[in-house]
């Protein structure tokens, strides 16, 4: 059954709105912000689709350190992260993560970034995902076969089987301890909270000095997770061969743009980047996600049930296997509509370059914040029918949507590179519980979710839910 969706071109064109003579689209006032108490880290989801619904789909408002603009509609969402790509640079708080993330694919700009990114394409080829779906099942099993019935909150258990995903798959590792020994360094290294965007960078750097405080606990962080991380890569310099890993395969990178005339490598500095980015990257997100989906199946036991049904009708008692992904099809809708709902990456961020730029009669102002809220636009009445309802099935059939109606992993040259590893372990992981378990909600569990929409967008108070055994 597919939805109903607009092709009308009028219907379907950008309502971008315009006060006569005013140089920006309308938007919130300063004052009306601080008067209703609603700033935007605040209470980010309700004031983004507050604005859109008053104000169409370009808005524009001054925060403390400057313009900000937000598109609401597939069509600018498009324009700003394909066509205008080149103009703008990565938002703020991702420049700023560059002092401990350094030049991986999240934070590096043009030119290096299309490099790194071409350099690290190939480790994440559908083909060798594929290699990769045996470690998915046997984490996703190994997790799950040590629940016990009762209440459990799921949002550390999937946080457990990303993780124990990403050991594998980036480091070939095995061992729990080792794995989690990897997170904990890694989550001291960014445990302070990011700083606000006004504050300069002068600023920023003196306190990042300080010997004392959560900067420091930061840098202890940041020098373990780089003795464990430099100890492995030297490991892999001394005996060199394909381990099945990713860190394998960005050691053997090469930029194959160069028309095979450059054989160089990435620096130890460079692979030591890409391997902190793809921590970040790859593995909250992923167990958002799953956590999310627990929720909504401990919500919805009819969708609970035809997923069993699947998962028995094509797994039986064995796990999964590569070749039954394209057979996971309800599993993938549900998973879609998962993160059409609650996109773990809710907002993209641009900062607009040094050259100020016309848009749509307006213009953009050099270092302008320029968000692109998935929270918005996914649940935007005009692309999907009962935005609020929780239906896979939407996803069944052809797809009439424009492009950016639905980006969960965003798009153009900075679309996710791990989408497919993430789809597999979704779907994988989906499929191994539902089989297995049968989950309603907690006793107590409040009407919806609490959600917290931070960098990412996560569970606020955990997942619980109550797990009893098929
Ligand atoms: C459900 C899970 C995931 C979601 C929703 C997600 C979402 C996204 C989004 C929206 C972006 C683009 C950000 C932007 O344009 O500013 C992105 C980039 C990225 N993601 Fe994912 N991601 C997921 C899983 C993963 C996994 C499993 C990996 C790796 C193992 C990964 C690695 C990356 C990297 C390296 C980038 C930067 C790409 C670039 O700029 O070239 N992600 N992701």
């Amino acid at each position: 059954m597919a939805t109903s969706i607009p092709t009308s071109p009028e219907l379907c064109a950008p309502r971008i709105l315009s006060n006569p003579g005013a140089p920006y689209p309308p938007g919130p006032s300063l004052w009306s912000r601080l008067l209703t108490a609603k700033p935007l880290w605040q209470n980010p989801i309700d004031t983004l689709t507050e604005n859109a619904r008053r104000f169409g789909d370009l808005v524009h408002y001054h925060a403390l350190d400057g313009h900000v603009f937000q598109f609401n509609h597939p069509a600018l969402i498009q324009e700003l992260l394909t066509e205008n790509e080149r103009r703008n640079r990565r938002v703020l708080i991702m420049q700023r993560a560059r002092s401990f993330l350094g030049d991986g694919l999240l934070t590096s700009e043009e030119p290096l970034h299309m490099r790194q990114r071409r350099m690290a394409a190939p480790a994440f080829h559908r083909q060798r995902i594929t290699a990769y779906a045996d470690a998915i099942a046997h984490f996703a099993a190994e997790v799950t076969e040590r629940w016990q019935p009762g209440v459990r909150d799921m949002h550390p258990e999937m946080l457990l089987i990303a993780l124990r995903i990403v050991g594998k798959t980036l480091f070939d590792i095995d061992d729990e301890a080792e794995a989690l020994a990897i997170t904990e360094a890694f989550n001291s290294m960014r445990g302070a909270p990011p700083p606000p965007a006004w504050i300069p960078d002068s600023v920023l750097e003196a306190l990042q000095k300080m010997p004392f405080g959560p900067m420091l606990r930061v840098r202890k962080g940041m020098e373990r997770i780089d003795s464990i991380i430099y100890g492995m890569i030297a490991a892999r310099r001394k005996s060199p061969g394909d381990r099945g890993d990713l860190l394998s395969m960005l050691l053997e990178a090469t930029d194959p743009d160069s028309g095979g005339t450059s054989q160089e490598k990435m620096p130890d500095k460079l692979v030591r980047d890409e391997c902190l980015t793809i921590i970040l990257a790859g593995h909250e997100t992923t167990a958002n996600v799953l956590s999310f989906a627990m929720d909504v199946l401990a919500r919805h036991p009819e969708v609970q049930e035809a997923l069993h049904e699947e998962a028995v009708r094509v797994l039986g008692a064995r796990r999964p296997q590569a070749a039954d992904y394209s057979s996971l099809k309800y599993a993938y809708m549900v998973l879609a509509e998962v993160m059409r709902l609650f996109p773990t990456v809710w907002v993209i961020g641009r900062s607009a370059g040094p050259e100020p730029y016309d848009f749509h009669g307006f213009t953009i102002p050099p270092k302008a914040a320029l968000l692109a809220p998935q929270i918005v636009v996914h649940r935007d009445p005009r692309f999907w029918d009962n935005p609020e309802t929780f239906n896979p099935l939407r996803f069944a059939g052809e797809n009439k949507r424009p492009r950016y109606a639905y980006f969960p992993f965003g798009g153009g040259s900075r679309q996710c590179i791990g989408e497919a590893l993430a789809w597999m372990e979704g779907v994988f992981t989906l499929t191994t519980i539902a089989r297995d378990w049968r989950l309603e909600p907690a006793p107590g569990a409040p009407a919806r979710l609490p959600l917290q929409a931070s960098i990412n967008l996560r569970p606020k108070n955990g997942v619980p839910v109550c797990l009893i055994r098929r």
